[in-house]
């Protein structure tokens, strides 16, 4: 099975993949056939050449350069393309599964309309449990409410990407306790650890649900007689 991985910084979750996929008796029965970066210095990148992985560079800034911030019109027609050239990078690699692994911009239905066209099943990481803490920052947010006593657990969740941000239905969801008086930077491990393990559960099983549905499509169809 081909894996394209979407990223965005350090590319930790990334490498989690990569761990999982090669080696003696891969955990992931998949291969990473492309590593995308929207960032130019994404330290995945390096994990991704190490491992003798493609890579693309895939910048928002290459495409707003010279449209001043304020017109906002042209803005958007060039994310709308950013989003839309991404997809057929995308496509271009006829991948089964596409991991968002610390992608930090929202995928808008000028990827999302043509990448369900090619029938290609999204995954997400979201360092927060479903429902919670949308959108950036989540771990520090969730610290803060786990110090004030707002929540009492907190967690990661990989989840089918849908347009409404991190809202897609959770493949796999990862829990821990909040500890009083824990830094953030000791919680934010904690959550870096169950990430990297969702990450790749999260993969296998999205990929076993497309093997599913592939069989069960074969089996409906009616033999010829
Ligand atoms: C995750 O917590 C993700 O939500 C956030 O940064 C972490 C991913 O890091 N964007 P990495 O790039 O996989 O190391």
């Amino acid at each position: 099975a081909k894996i394209v991985v979407l990223i965005s910084g350090s590319g930790s979750n990334l490498q989690a993949l990569i761990d999982a996929s090669t080696g003696e008796n891969p955990t992931l029965k998949g291969d990473i056939c492309r590593v995308i970066s929207s960032s130019d210095s994404a330290f995945g990148l390096e994990r991704a050449k190490k491992a003798g992985i493609p890579t693309t560079i895939h910048t928002l800034k290459s495409y707003n350069a010279g449209i001043p911030k304020a017109s906002k019109k042209k803005r958007k027609r060039a994310r709308d393309q950013f989003d839309a050239d991404l997809a057929k990078l995308v496509i271009n690699e006829n991948p089964d599964l596409v991991v968002c692994a610390g992608w930090m911009l929202i995928l808008s239905l000028a990827f999302l309309n043509p990448i369900s066209k090619a029938n290609i099943p999204i995954i997400n990481l979201h360092p927060a449990l479903p429902g919670t803490f949308e959108g950036t920052h989540a771990i520090e947010r969730s610290w803060e409410a786990g110090q004030k006593g707002e929540i009492t657990k907190g967690g990661c969740m990989i989840h089918y990407v849908i347009e409404a941000v991190d809202l897609g239905e959770p493949i796999v969801v990862k829990e821990i306790p909040i500890i009083k008086d824990e830094t953030v930077e000791a919680w934010e491990e904690r959550i870096h650890n169950l990430e990297h393990i969702a990450i790749v559960e999260g993969a296998q099983a999205a990929l076993d649900a497309t093997k599913n549905t592939e069989t069960e499509e074969k089996s409906n169809v009616e033999e010829v007689p």
